[in-house]
Parts: C-alpha cells; structure tokens; sequence
C-alpha cells in the first residue's frame, strides 16, 4: 500500500480548525435547558440571527410539518414545535452547511450526506418514540450527527478514497477497518471527538462513536442502537450510502436492545420509504 500522504495528527489537527458551532447554539441551548424559560425569551434570541430565523420558518411551513395554517413568526413557530423540536432543528439547521458540501471521498455526490443524516434523524426519532426508548428529540439529533466525521475525513479521503475500497474488496474487511488501515482513524471517532470538542452530550458523543459498532460501547445508552438501526434502515432504503455502504451489517444484538426482531426494521423501512418526499422537501431550506 502507498504511504499515507497524512498522518493521524494531521487529521487530528484539521478537527481542531474545525469553527465552533454558531454562537447562537449555547445561547439556544441555555434557554431550552431552563425550566423558567419562556417562549418569548426563545424567540428573541432566535429572531436575533437571521439566518436560521428564516429556515426555522421555512421549515415550518413546509408540508413535512403538515400546519394548514401559515407561520408568519418565530413566536409560533416556537409554540407549534414545541421546545424539544426546536433543539433538534437549530442543531440542524447550524449544521446544514457542513454536511451540504461535497463529500468527495466518500463518493457522494453534494447534499447526499445532508439526505442521508436527515433521514437517520426521523428514522432514529420515529424509532425513539415508537419503542418509548431513550428520549425521541435526543435520537433526532443523534441521527443527525452520526456522520459528521465524514466531513473531516471525506477531505483526507479524497486521494486515497480508491485505496480504501480496494481494501475493502480485497481484504474482504469492513470500509471502518479499511478506514483505520488508510487513514488511521475512522469516521465515528473523528465524528465523536467533534461532538466533544463542540460540548454536545456523552450519550451523543456514545451515539456517534459506535454507530458503526453499538455492542461496543459499555455503557447503557439507548440512543447507540437506536442510531444503528435507523443508519441501516437508511442503507437498505439506498439514502446516501456512499462507498461504506459497501459492507455494512446490522449488529443483531441491537435489535435485541430495543426488544425487536428483524420485522421491526421491516416495517420501519415501509413506513419511511412514504415520508422520503417530505423528508426531501426539507433538504433545500
Ligand atoms: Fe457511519
Ligand atoms: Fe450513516
């Protein structure tokens, strides 16, 4: 194999570079964390970045949230969403550029991990709700981020992207082992230490780390195999594969986590495959 064209640190380095979230988010997040807080206080500081104002109300008026009425202002939207929802969507929204960019190495085309993280979110929190495991907004955002690594090392990828699949084809080895021979580090990992560097919570940072590998995490966190299964159901509906969706496999136990069988991912893969339009409205804010 050619030497790597990068080391490790070099990768490491790039995570550091990477601009923190918008500094809306911890104002945002101070808000929807304080039980005393008001829709008001909210609003304010949303209405305050332009930016997502306009999106938030845009995606509320799409016909994914099927509201007949029009949303003129962030005060109703705030109303109508409710605060869990909220939380999820500016973490969304703050994010959206990132993931609409090219993911060269990976081989997906422009806006395709953005599709494919936004349909884990809605898998993940329709998983959520309908087993009544873990907290459904939180699965939202976990299924949101799983991939974000993929923006880090999708760049480092790009040259030696056709060295990871010839490992993968030859060595018959997974693309997150093949990832570790090229790069030397993995998505989940480089995605986990992001949501660390960015302060989201352990159960995230669990998520995104062993999405890949839920049996491997020790502790007992829902949002890993929820996560797990709504990235396969997303593989097995063909939503923003890429190369690594080459060998992916389902971790059975799971399943077994969540107390179903494998009809369950079945029916979940019905069910998205109707809201896939919607979801794609949601893909241009
Ligand atoms: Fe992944
Ligand atoms: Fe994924």
């Amino acid at each position: 194999m050619e030497a790597r064209s990068h080391t490790v640190e070099d990768i490491l380095a790039a995570v550091k570079d990477i601009p923190p979230l918008p500094a809306i988010i911890p104002r945002v997040m101070g808000v929807l964390n304080d039980p005393d807080s008001t829709v008001d206080e909210l609003s304010e500081i949303l209405g305050s970045d332009q930016a997502i104002a306009s999106k938030l109300l845009r995606l509320s008026n799409s016909a994914f949230y099927g509201y007949s009425k029009h949303i003129g202002t962030i005060q109703d939207a705030v109303v109508l969403l409710g605060f869990k929802t909220i939380k999820g969507l500016i973490y969304a929204l703050s994010l959206y550029s990132s993931f609409s960019q090219n993911v060269g190495g990976y081989a997906m085309k422009k806006g395709e991990l953005w599709r494919h993280s936004l349909t884990a979110a809605f898998v993940a929190r329709t998983i959520s709700a309908k087993c009544r495991i873990g907290n459904p907004d939180q699965a939202f955002v976990a299924g949101l981020m799983h991939d974000i690594g993929k923006t880090v090392l999708g760049e480092f990828l790009g040259k030696s992207s056709d060295s990871v699949i010839n490992s993968v084809e030859s060595n018959n080895i997974s693309f997150i082992e093949a990832e570790r021979e090229v790069l030397g580090v993995t998505h989940p990992e480089i995605g986990a230490k992001l949501c660390e560097k960015w302060n989201l919570p352990v159960e995230l940072q669990e998520a995104v780390m062993y999405h890949h590998s839920p049996s491997e995490c020790e502790s007992d966190n829902p949002l890993v195999y929820i996560v797990h299964i709504a990235d396969v159901v997303c593989l097995m509906l063909g939503v923003g594969i890429g190369v690594d969706g080459l060998t992916y496999e389902l971790d059975d136990s799971a399943l077994a986590a969540i107390g179903k069988d494998i009809s369950f991912i079945d029916d979940i893969v019905i069910e998205t495959e109707k809201q896939l339009a919607d979801i794609d409205s949601l893909l241009h804010l």
